[in-house]
């Protein structure tokens, strides 16, 4: 059967390296793993106050991460934790309390930046996020990527010089995400 993976990617940039590791990651994957990345730039800022009555966008999210095997979260560094945008998505997500789409989800932690310790302190953050939801995450190989030339290659696929490390993240998650997924 196929396994669905639901890609969360902290950054709304339209060239995103975030992004674009996303969908070169996804290209690593085995055939029955699929990847469906999630809108989150149309959710409005989230409210407690709307909690009883989630917006329908909210709701589409929730069923969306429900609805996967895992995640896999791509994120960029802002200002040493994860970008609010992400952040607003995983507060929506989990909310009414007793009622989070996460439980359970096994899930990735990656990101690129152009910095040199390539998003370490923001997956850092995200991880302490994700063990108070009851999300299990892939502990390694961990993936602190520097966004620079030769990254990605004319496909848009990963370049030379990170494929076989990245081969190894993805097969580590894919692994991972098989283990629960037969729980
Ligand atoms: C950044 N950037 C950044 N980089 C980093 O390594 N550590 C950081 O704390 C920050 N802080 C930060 C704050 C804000 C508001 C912005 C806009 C940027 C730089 C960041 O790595 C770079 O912009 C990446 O290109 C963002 O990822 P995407 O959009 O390319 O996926």
């Amino acid at each position: 059967a196929q396994l669905t993976i639901a890609v969360l990617v902290g950054s709304l940039r339209k060239d995103s390296f975030n992004r674009q590791l996303a969908n070169a990651l996804a290209k690593l994957a085995p055939p029955d793993f699929a990847f469906q990345h999630l809108r989150i730039d149309d959710l409005p800022l989230y409210n407690q106050d709307d909690d009883a009555h989630q917006a329908d966008v909210v709701l589409r999210l929730k069923h969306e991460i429900r609805d996967a095997d895992g995640l896999l979260f791509v994120t960029p560094e802002y200002n040493r934790s994860i970008p609010g945008v992400l952040k607003n998505a995983i507060d929506h997500a989990s909310r009414p309390y007793g009622e989070s789409a996460f439980a359970g989800k096994p899930a990735g932690v990656i990101g690129a930046s152009i910095g040199a310790i390539g998003t370490a302190v923001a997956q850092q953050h995200l991880r302490g996020v994700l063990a108070y939801l009851d999300v299990p995450t892939l502990g390694q190989p961990e993936a602190f990527i520097h966004a620079k030339e030769g990254l990605f290659d004319a496909d848009g696929g990963i370049g030379a010089g990170s494929r076989e490390f990245l081969q190894g993240w993805m097969d580590r998650f894919v692994a991972f995400v098989r283990r629960h997924a037969s729980e």
